[in-house]
């Protein structure tokens, strides 16, 4: 029963009222447990859920105002939160073994079934295993108390699932969600707010007859067996496209300048994004901030490129369009419904005291290559590991035991990464800038201070850091979910 395109209101996150504010920190408080939404038309759909809604309610948050979220977990399995895009310290980054386990959970029994015609199996649960006895891992019963000093540049974050071996099926189940950080510089800049500031976190999904939410998981239950089947070894895309949790939805507009903070929240689906009017032309869509915060200077496209994870800060200017008409926001890449993303409608003149400033920012870090006291080389490649399928960072699977990178607190590095076909490679704790692609210089949307980088087939990308915010054991990964379940992730100690 897929609802006509442009038809469902878009929908806008509810902003999470904090417990408390008292003593400079504002204190969440989340449940996680299982819900149900109508999503589609006439159907349920059951869902895994931060209090209750997919996306989760969005958390509103001041620059250097330190934030904790408890969470408690009412779900059946073992949960991770990780703030994706957050300058947080390492206790508090949701390593994917800092479990929060349910109440009366049973470790599961460590007997692995054979695996019959599913390679991967035997290796998944061999990491899963690592995972659940590994020594360093922190596990607590039922809440957790999550602390984000939010040190950081003004930005869209998400907070979702980062559990070992589950992080795919547990954000397409519904873990995901929003949070805003912003101070008072970017408040002056005059940028469209209020009503003309929307959230839109874009993930597809595939739904079964009945509405629940279609994954190729070898164990539904997600308690053992991690993995997917093997047509589905590259990543899972599903066929509707949903915007902040409707598909393919519609929203009204003033004839005016908005500021769209976009997300790919989706497990694998890459977008290439244009806004296009119902006589058929493209709308300018002005970035003006990337993962980490706002640009130096506006950037214009026509086509917005974004990988998983990515984000982008863009303003569109309604005023040009005819009263009544659409402007469709369209997925370059897909095909049939998939094309289709959501539209706008704009429905009356207004009058519009925004304004795009020529100086967004001056204080990105301008890092040069002569910066870097170290240059390392990464490969993102399929290969075989335990005789089944995996996804190799160096060519090696994810071991939460073992130490992969080693950096000094403070030092820039560059990082130099190789792909076989596409990974959105991401880092915790920092941001970083593109330095070139393949020896030529960034493409128009690597502008700005990142934390994901799409590398494109046979690509190879560098980025240069400064390793810097707090010591301790973070990751980096690639941020296709079900590549990054399947063994692309790696160990990132800071000392
Ligand atoms: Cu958005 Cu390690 O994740
Ligand atoms: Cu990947």
């Amino acid at each position: 029963p897929l609802p006509p395109p442009f038809q469902v209101p878009l929908p806008i996150p509810s902003v999470l009222a904090p417990v408390s504010t008292s003593g400079g920190v504002d204190r969440y408080a989340i449940t996680q447990r299982e819900a149900s939404a109508e999503i589609l038309p006439g159907v349920r759909t059951p869902l895994w859920t931060y209090e209750g809604t997919f996306p989760g309610p969005t958390i509103e948050s001041r620059r250097g105002r330190p934030v904790t979220v408890t969470h408690r977990n009412e779900l059946p399995v073992p949960t991770v939160v990780h703030l994706h895009g957050g300058r947080t310290p390492a206790a508090s980054d949701g390593y994917p073994t800092d479990l929060v386990l349910p109440e009366g959970w049973h470790e599961p029994a460590t007997h692995v079934q054979p695996a019959s015609g599913h390679s991967m199996q035997g290796m998944q649960s061999m990491q899963s295993m690592q995972g659940m006895h590994d020594p360093r891992a922190v596990v607590s019963t039922l809440t957790r108390d999550y602390t984000f000093p939010l040190d950081q540049r003004p930005t869209l974050l998400w907070y979702h699932d980062h559990r070992m071996d589950f992080t795919a099926p547990a954000i397409w189940r519904g873990l995901a969600g929003l949070q805003i950080v912003r101070d008072d510089a970017e408040d002056a800049l005059g940028l469209p707010a209020g009503q003309r500031e929307l959230p839109l976190m874009i993930a597809d999904r595939a739904f079964a007859a009945d509405g629940s939410l279609a994954y190729p998981a070898l164990d539904p239950t997600l308690r053992e067996q991690p993995g997917v089947s093997d047509p589905y070894l590259a990543g899972v895309l599903g066929d509707v496209i949903l915007v902040n949790g409707a598909p393919w939805p519609v929203h009204e507009v003033d004839a005016a300048r908005y500021r769209l903070r976009i997300l790919n929240a989706s497990n694998a689906r890459h977008y290439e994004l244009e806004a296009v009017t119902d006589d058929g032309r493209r709308l300018d869509l002005v970035q003006i901030g990337a993962d980490q915060g706002l640009l130096a200077a506006p950037v214009t496209h026509h086509v917005l490129p974004m990988a998983p994870a990515e984000r982008y800060d863009v303003i569109v200017d309604f005023s040009g369009v005819a009263i009544g008409s659409r402007v469709r926001v369209v997925n370059r890449l897909g095909s049939g419904r998939t094309r289709d993303v959501m539209a706008f409608r704009v429905a009356r003149n207004a009058t519009d005291g925004s304004r795009i400033p020529r100086v967004l920012s001056d204080d990105l870090p301008a890092w040069r290559r002569s910066d870097a006291v170290r240059v390392r080389k990464f490969s993102f490649r399929t290969g075989r590991m335990r005789g089944g399928h995996g996804w190799l960072i160096g060519g090696l699977p994810f071991d939460p035991g073992r130490s992969d990178v080693t950096v000094g607190l403070g030092d820039v590095e560059v990082w130099r990464l190789v792909a076989d076909v596409h990974h959105p490679v991401h880092l915790h704790l920092v941001g970083f800038r593109v330095l070139s692609r393949s020896g030529r210089p960034p493409l128009p949307h690597d502008a700005g201070l990142k934390d994901t980088v799409s590398l494109r087939p046979g690509e190879t990308v560098e980025i240069i850091t400064r390793f810097d915010g707090y010591r301790g054991r973070y990751l980096f990964h690639c941020h296709n979910a079900e590549h990054e379940d399947m063994g692309m992730m790696a160990n990132l100690e800071i000392i």
